[in-house]
């Protein structure tokens, strides 16, 4: 055993899935290799929460809730892990705090052990009730960074946003680099000094966009990190994570080897390279995610941003406008005070600028998100915004200063009463006030599914297609 192993998370069940395959790993996809992935050791297996949510219900037809007691069963041994956007919980909009617990409560009763807790922009206030309730529920709470690179965020601003954090108890402190514009170097000094301002836990999460994934880990196990994020190779690196088996080889006899057996990854990689394959074969997995995107370390733009503003300037029959979008972003990002680039401030942020390089006046016009973002309704910026640049989007109106959810009424009730004729579990109540109309959608299958001589008298719509969905729970 070495001195001081390093721990790993294996994403291939959540990010590594929906980074590569826009989220469609299936249940059964994953339930063959479960007690393989239970017995390797890992610190954690991340599985659930982010963008899986929506797609079991939209593309799938699978019950998240019914995925996650089901990996909880298949892998008693290991911690699970969600990813879990603070007041958001995994959706695109403040909720009331009620939600928030609720949400919080039956993720843990569910199977849940850690819950990585973020905000786009990095405002504590958007992070608290979600880790309060994290813990309450027993679940241990990972409060993360939101990395990105801009004058104000220095390595300074992240120590003290981490500490803030601990102060807030968090359990672990994860640097989340989802765009991976973490260089190596940086990520060893930013690792070093939170080692130095902390006591507990590290946790680091990067991609491999920009192909410099694996040397960051790297030289974050060198500064100490405790944790880091791979995935198993069928479906690491490219907008995915460094490979699983990359790492815990190059690590070996080490102070920092891992402890894990290359030849038990084998035999897990062995089963989720032909998902890969499946997933290929459907066309869902496009190669093209697994080649180094080097325009994000150029631009300091993240790879899916990069790909949105093509095909927006493409909608507008403005592709040759795409050096002077880039050029703008910037701009834009600085008057709105340097929002890190995440969803949903890169879709804010993109949309403006494409908005006044075609518009050909700067801030002509302000789509709604962007007002919302400069009126403080998403929560604190990062530094001061360009007050012309307010004034023009927003008038007179007033700017919220108090934690956006301070502004919301509890809310859990009032869904009860909307869904009650289909709640089959408690845990419905959240699935419909994340998504109201997929998870409606969803309900109604499901009654369906139970109950097939309705097939025949539901009714049809306008376009005259069964309004109740039977035929996609084939698929
Ligand atoms: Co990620």
């Amino acid at each position: 055993m070495a001195k001081n192993p390093l721990k790993i998370t294996d994403t291939i069940l959540r990010d590594a899935h929906q980074s590569q395959a826009a989220t469609r790993m299936r249940l059964e996809d994953m339930l063959p290799a479960c007690e393989l992935l239970d017995n390797m050791g890992y610190w954690s297996l991340e599985c659930w929460g982010g963008a899986t949510f929506d797609a079991c219900m939209r593309f799938l037809k699978e019950d998240p809730w019914e995925r996650l007691r089901t990996l909880r069963k298949a892998m008693p041994k290991t911690k699970l892990q969600m990813l879990l956007r603070g007041q958001n919980i995994l959706g695109y909009k403040h909720y009331a705090d009620d939600v928030v617990e609720e949400f919080c409560k039956k993720s843990i009763e569910n199977g849940i052990n850690v819950v990585r807790i973020f905000d786009a922009l990095n405002d504590p206030r958007n992070m608290a009730a979600a880790m309060k309730y994290t813990k309450e529920y027993g679940g241990i709470c990972e409060a993360a960074i939101s990395y990105t690179v801009s004058p104000v965020h220095n390595e300074d601003y992240f120590v003290k946003l981490a500490v803030q954090l601990q102060e807030m108890g968090a359990d672990v402190i994860c640097i989340k680099d989802m765009a991976n514009l973490l260089l190596p170097y940086d990520a060893y000094s930013l690792v070093k000094k939170l080692k130095e301002n902390l006591d507990v836990p590290i946790h680091l999460h990067t991609h491999n966009t920009t192909g410099t994934g694996d040397m960051t880990n790297l030289m974050a196990a060198t500064a100490g990190v405790d944790i880091v994020d791979c995935a198993l190779s069928p479906l690491a690196n490219g907008t995915s994570q460094p490979a699983t088996e990359s790492l815990v080889a190059t690590l070996k006899g080490t102070e920092r080897d891992t402890g894990l057996d290359l030849e038990k990854l084998s035999e897990a990689a062995t089963h989720f390279r032909k998902v890969a394959n499946k997933l290929k074969a459907d066309g869902i997995l496009d190669p093209k995610v697994l080649s180094v995107d080097t325009n994000t370390l150029l631009y300091q733009v993240p790879g899916g941003m990069l790909s949105n503003l093509i095909s927006q300037l493409k909608q507008a029959n403005a592709e040759d406008k795409y050096y002077e979008v880039l050029a703008e972003v910037p701009r834009v990002r600085k008057d709105f005070g340097y929002p890190p680039l995440v969803t949903p401030t890169s879709q804010i942020v993109g949309s403006q600028a494409v908005l006044n390089v075609v518009a050909g006046e700067r801030y002509k016009m302000f789509p709604k998100e962007s007002k919302g973002l400069l009126r403080g309704e998403y929560g604190a910026l990062p530094a001061p915004v360009n007050e012309e640049v307010r004034k023009k989007a927003i008038g007179d109106e007033q700017v919220i200063t108090c934690r956006p959810a301070d502004l919301l009424e509890p809310e859990l009730e009032k869904y009860r009463e909307e869904i009650k004729d289909h709640m089959e579990q408690e845990e419905d109540i959240l699935s419909y006030a994340l998504f109201p109309q997929v998870a409606m959608k969803f309900f109604e299958a499901r009654e369906q599914a139970k109950n097939p001589q309705v097939k025949e008298a539901a009714p049809v719509n306008e376009a005259g297609e069964r309004v109740l969905y039977v035929e996609d729970l084939s698929k």
